[in-house]
């Protein structure tokens, strides 16, 4: 199969923070925005694989400033990396400011997803080519995370996470 780079699965989702959306201090519900970032990673992983791809895991997020009510949100996703039918997908979040347009970023996580056939079975996916310094540093720390995340979900034992290891040794 032919490589893919990150940019080709690139998927931005803009939407407006709504009242119904968010908890009592006025900010977005953190489920809600894990669902938002999960629709961003799956079309990302979709463009990627043009297969129908299922959530395997949430590997890391992080919520680093809230999201108020009427609040701007841009979430962009691209498929960092694709080992054989699991792809590895990078989420930034970030609001605008209403007056100057600036832009922070308030939130990032790293969603997993898997391609698979009409009968939910794995299937196979292209791998991924690396552009840029950055694509290529997600590109070198994901078999690390995809082995941690195995590790956590008992699919993995601890001694045979090899990319972990060499972390410690
Ligand atoms: C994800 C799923 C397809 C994996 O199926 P499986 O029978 O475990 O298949 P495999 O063990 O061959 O795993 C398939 C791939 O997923 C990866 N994978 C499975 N669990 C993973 C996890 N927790 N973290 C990271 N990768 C994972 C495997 O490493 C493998 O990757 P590779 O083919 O690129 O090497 C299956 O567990 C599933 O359908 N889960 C439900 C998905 C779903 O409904 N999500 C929405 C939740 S509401």
């Amino acid at each position: 199969m032919q490589a893919k780079t990150p940019s080709e699965s690139k998927t931005v989702m803009t939407d407006l923070v709504l009242p119904g959306e968010t908890n009592p201090l006025n900010n977005l519900f953190g489920g809600d925005l894990l669902a938002r970032m999960d629709k961003a990673g799956s079309i990302a992983a979709r463009r990627h694989s043009r297969r129908v791809v299922v959530t395997a895991s949430v590997n890391h997020v992080s919520f680093n400033r809230s999201v108020p009510l009427g609040s701007v949100l841009t979430i962009e996703a691209n498929v960092s990396r694709a080992f054989k039918s699991s792809m590895e997908t990078v989420i930034d979040v970030w609001i605008e400011d209403r007056e100057s347009g600036e832009r922070t970023k308030a939130n990032s996580a790293i969603y997993t997803f898997v391609a698979v056939d009409d009968t939910g079975k794995p299937i196979a996916v292209p791998p991924i080519q690396p552009e840029t310094p950055l694509e290529q540093e997600r590109f070198d720390a994901a078999l690390r995370r995809k082995q941690l995340s195995l590790v956590l979900a008992g699919k993995m034992k601890p001694n045979e996470a090899t990319e972990l290891k060499a972390i410690f040794e």
